[in-house]
Order: structure tokens, then C-alpha cells, then sequence
């Protein structure tokens, strides 16, 4: 499958992203019996968690094998409008039939973001087991107009985190604490997808996929995992300044 897919619209390819959970899940669970899979924040990805919840998703996964995370949240509590977690509960997770134990929310209400983010990792590698750098089957993705990812955000420091598999992260710009998977997590996936949609993403995207290597301006661009794959799904909109796939 090429890395960069670009569609009609945002219903075809948040079908198409919902066809690739649904593969990647199924290989997953076939050859390990099990799927761990961290989940976008944003509004993006709301379409495709819709779509799984329903038909002709929702009969065709294995639900109560599958370990959910997330890639980053809010320091908000889950019942925040702006929780990462709640948007995926609203979109998806009410409506399957979850294991509650497999479904790995990040604190964002610990006023101790570092404290919620270590607790994250600690999590993590409970269910990954004695390995230094857990390998998740599948990390979904979006992009920001400012270029981040995750909670990535130019200019942060978590950019610079080699070590920690989740870290807090000050955004000076929102005046606020985000928790997010760090890059060296995130690129030692089996599968990256990027969901990528609207007009504001347009330039943020030419410069991630087509600029200078600036990671420090454009986070988006340390996702460059070692050996797995990384697929970017885009709709017209934001595809509109990238050059034409079969321009030299
Ligand atoms: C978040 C996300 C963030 C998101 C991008 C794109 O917590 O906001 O993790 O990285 O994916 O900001 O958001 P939209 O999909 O809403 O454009």
C-alpha cells in the first residue's frame, strides 16, 4: 500500500483508516491474540471510531482482544469536552464491547501531569511485558496546523525526550500541560496512520512530508519509525500543496 493516500473526502478515508484498524487487528490477533493499538486525540479521527462502532466494523473485530491507549491527552478530566478519552468513548468505546481492563486512559485529571505520565508508562509496560521499547501493533496519528503530533508541539521539550516512553509536556501556547507518548515510542510501532484533513493542514503537511528536516518547527517529522510502516491518509483539502505524486 503506497505511504501517502490522498481522498475524495473525509468520509472515504476515514473508511479507509477504519479498513486498515480492522486488518491490522485482525493479523495482530491471528498471529499474538491480541491488538494494542494507541488512539488519536483531535476531532479527525472522530469519523473513523464512528464507523468501527458500526456495521460492517463493529462484528468483524475482536473487541475483547484488543488493548486500547491513547497518544496523548488533555489535562482535563474524562469528562472534559476537550478529553481525548471521551471522545473515543463517545465515538467508539460506549458502543463495543470493551474489556475495561484493556482500556488504558491516561490521567488528565492528576493536577501532576510528570506523576499521570509516569503512571502511563508504568501501565504500558505492564502490559507489554519485560521488554525496554513495547512495540504497539498500530498508533494513530494526527497533525496540527502548527506542524505537531501527539502533544509534540514546536519548541517543547518533549521533543528532545530520548529515554521515557510518555513524558508531560509544557505547552507555552496553551498555557497548559499536555501528557504525551514520546517519539521513540511511537516510531518503534509495527504501523503508524496518520489522519490528515482541511485546508489549515495544507501547509503544515508540504512542509512535514516535502521541507527541510526542521523536527524542532515541524514535530510531526520525527515520526520516522525504524522498521515499521507509516501510512499517511489525507483528504483533498490538505493535499492541496503537495506536489502532484508523479511530479519528479
Ligand atoms: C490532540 C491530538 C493532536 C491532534 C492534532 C490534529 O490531543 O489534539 O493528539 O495531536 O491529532 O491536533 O487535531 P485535529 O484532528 O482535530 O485536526
Amino acid at each position: 500500500m503506497p505511504p501517502i493516500q490522498i481522498f475524495l473526502d473525509p468520509q472515504s478515508l476515514a473508511h479507509a483508516a477504519a479498513a486498515l484498524f480492522q486488518e491490522k487487528a485482525a493479523n495482530a490477533i491471528a498471529q499474538r491474540g491480541v491488538f494494542t493499538v494507541a488512539l488519536a486525540g483531535g476531532s479527525t479521527p472522530r469519523m473513523t471510531y464512528s464507523l468501527l462502532a458500526a456495521e460492517p466494523y463493529r462484528s468483524h473485530i475482536e473487541w475483547a482482544k484488543i488493548h486500547f491507549f491513547w497518544g496523548d491527552e488533555r489535562c482535563v478530566p474524562p469528562d472534559h469536552p476537550d478529553s481525548n478519552y471521551r471522545m473515543a468513548l463517545d465515538a467508539l468505546l460506549s458502543h463495543i464491547p470493551v474489556v475495561p481492563g484493556q482500556v488504558h486512559r491516561m490521567q488528565g485529571e492528576n493536577p501532576d501531569a510528570a506523576r499521570a505520565a509516569a503512571a502511563y508508562e508504568i501501565e504500558i509496560r505492564a502490559v507489554f511485558g519485560a521488554v525496554d521499547l513495547p512495540k504497539f501493533d498500530l498508533v494513530l496519528l494526527g497533525l496540527g496546523p502548527d506542524g505537531h503530533t501527539l502533544s509534540l508541539f514546536p519548541g517543547t521539550a518533549a521533543l528532545g525526550e530520548h529515554k521515557a516512553l510518555v513524558v508531560a509536556n509544557w505547552v507555552e501556547k496553551f498555557k497548559t500541560w499536555r501528557i504525551t507518548m514520546t517519539a521513540r515510542l511511537v516510531n518503534h510501532a509495527a504501523c503508524i496512520l496518520f489522519q490528515v484533513e482541511g485546508e489549515d493542514k495544507a501547509s503544515p503537511l508540504r512542509e512535514v512530508l516535502y521541507g527541510a528536516h526542521e523536527p524542532g518547527k515541524y514535530p510531526a517529522q520525527l515520526t520516522r519509525p525504524a522498521k515499521g510502516e507509516c501510512y499517511w491518509f489525507i483528504d483533498q483539502r490538505a493535499a492541496a500543496l503537495l506536489p502532484a505524486l508523479n511530479e519528479p
